[in-house]
């Protein structure tokens, strides 16, 4: 019989065919007329078919009438049209029970469970509608992120994820290590890394942007999408230890180019998502936050406002809104300033730039007022910061003026200076944080749920 998913044999195109459909049980109802309902998923999408099976089945009484949410079951019938709200349903010829699921432990049952429960049981919480709606549209974004960017020319390209440099300058890196911790050699004066694997200190990249800049300044466009690692012990809503990032790196561009890059990208991914996820979109909007559709709109509709800091930074000192950080110019934005900007004052995107040198890392270019450099922060409502990038600073003396200023060893970047030696160029790039943008498409108000297995400060299950 013909394998058919359950997205597919709910189109009535599908009526009067033989399939063979597979999937998990969620409910059972049995009718006094004789037969059985089974609502059958299989994750292809939101929706269950609605399975009719007969009394004269020959393993009725012994096992569909003991079916229970979360066994799995392949089911072999001919699709008909369907007189309740699905256009389809299927008639069973026959009823598979694959694998059992003991009603007295499965831990998903009818009645709605907290996202933090869920979290508890990551390896079924697939299993409910929120968290199938999350993987697939998760999935749409990052088809969307490569297609966008193939048909614009970049180059895919894989930086590493073990790196012995810190992109970021913040200090929050994962070591990764062979050396025993019991037992460091040299352990008076400090260790000495030359028993250890890579012959250095060596950590899990919290960035690819170093590396990207290599590629980008031989190949023109490339981007880099992967894991980056942060150890940074901060137990937020937006933050993981883990999460994924993709990261455009553009020769021959400037910050102007960087921020219309990034609007489209974010334009393109929304608009994506409406198109190819359309029940699951209506879910998040209807159940998980009314607001979804509404800030996706505001992403469509006409130009991200774009101000620079100090005029950012003005804004939030004439606003009469109580803030529980006080800010003021050379200070970074908190949560809490983002999300009035975006959501109160500008009522959607907003790209702030030029921020000051001090609170920036040593790779963005200086501007010529000598107090800012050339950064960029995609900011939406809800989320706040989605996006972090800028121009590179490409003069050599600058730069290594800048690493000074921020106690890092030339030495260590010795390639990375290399690229300003030899036929240096404006560059730009930026790097998107995936979970922050599913966190935006999806309205799920908590990081931990946007990503199939967090990692925050405590938790490694699974
Ligand atoms: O602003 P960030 O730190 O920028 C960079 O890493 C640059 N090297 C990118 C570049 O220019 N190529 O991080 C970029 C984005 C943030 O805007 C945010 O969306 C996300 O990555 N991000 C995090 N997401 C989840 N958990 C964390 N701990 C995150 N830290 C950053
Ligand atoms: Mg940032």
């Amino acid at each position: 019989m013909q394998k058919a998913t359950v997205t597919a044999v709910r189109s009535a195109e599908m009526i009067g065919e033989q399939v063979c459909v597979q999937g998990w049980v969620r409910t059972r109802r049995d009718s006094k007329g004789g037969f059985s309902f089974i609502e059958v998923n299989d994750g292809t999408c939101m929706g269950n078919i609605q399975v009719i099976a007969d009394a004269d089945l020959a393993n009725y009484e012994s096992e569909i009438t003991k079916l229970t949410a979360g066994c799995s079951v392949s089911i072999d019938g001919e699709v008909k049209q369907s007189g309740g709200k699905q256009p389809t349903e299927i008639h069973a010829q026959s009823v598979n029970v694959v694998g059992w699921s003991d009603p007295e432990t499965f831990p998903l049952q009818k009645k709605r469970h907290s996202f933090e429960k869920l979290r508890e049981w990551a390896h079924l919480r697939p299993r409910t509608n929120t968290f199938g709606a999350v993987a697939r549209v998760r999935n749409s974004i990052c088809l969307s992120i490569h297609d966008f960017f193939q048909e614009d020319g970049f180059l895919y390209v894989h930086t590493p994820i073990i790196t012995a440099s810190d992109c970021e300058g913040a200090g929050e890196m994962f070591r990764v290590t062979t050396l025993e911790l019991e037992k460091l050699p040299g352990a008076k004066g400090g260790i000495d890394y030359s028993f250890d694997f890579f012959d250095r200190p060596s950590y899990l990249t919290v960035s690819g942007q170093l590396e990207a800049e290599i590629y980008a300044t031989a190949l023109g466009k490339v981007y880099t999408f992967g894991p980056t690692f942060r150890a940074e012990n901060s137990n937020t809503s937006r933050h993981l230890a883990e999460f994924w990032m993709v990261e455009p790196e553009m020769a021959f561009c400037d910050l102007q180019d960087n921020m219309d890059l990034a609007e489209r990208l974010l334009k393109r991914i929304v608009s994506d998502a409406l198109q190819r996820c359309p029940e699951d979109m209506d879910f998040f909007d209807q159940r998980i936050d009314k607001t979804v559709k509404e800030t996706i709109d505001q992403v469509l509709d006409g130009e991200f406002v774009r101000l620079s800091y100090t005029e950012a930074i003005a804004e939030l000192e004439k606003s009469d809104k109580e803030f529980e950080f006080p800010i003021s110019w050379g200070t970074d934005l908190q949560s809490e300033h983002e999300r009035y900007l975006t959501e109160d004052r500008f009522a959607g995107p907003v790209i702030l730039y030029d921020y000051p040198r001090t609170i920036k890392p040593f790779y963005m270019r200086v501007n010529d007022d000598e107090k800012t450099v050339a950064a960029m922060d995609v900011l939406v409502p809800r989320v706040g910061e989605i996006i972090g990038g800028s121009q590179r600073e490409e003069r050599l003396e600058v730069l290594e003026g800048r690493m000074a200023d921020q106690q890092l060893q030339s030495e260590d970047y010795w390639w990375y200076l290399d690229l300003r030696r030899y036929g240096t160029v404006p560059h730009s790039g930026f790097g998107l944080g995936l979970e922050r943008m599913v966190q935006f498409v999806t309205g799920m108000s908590n990081i931990r749920d946007v990503i199939p297995f967090p990692r925050t400060p405590g938790n490694a299950e699974f």
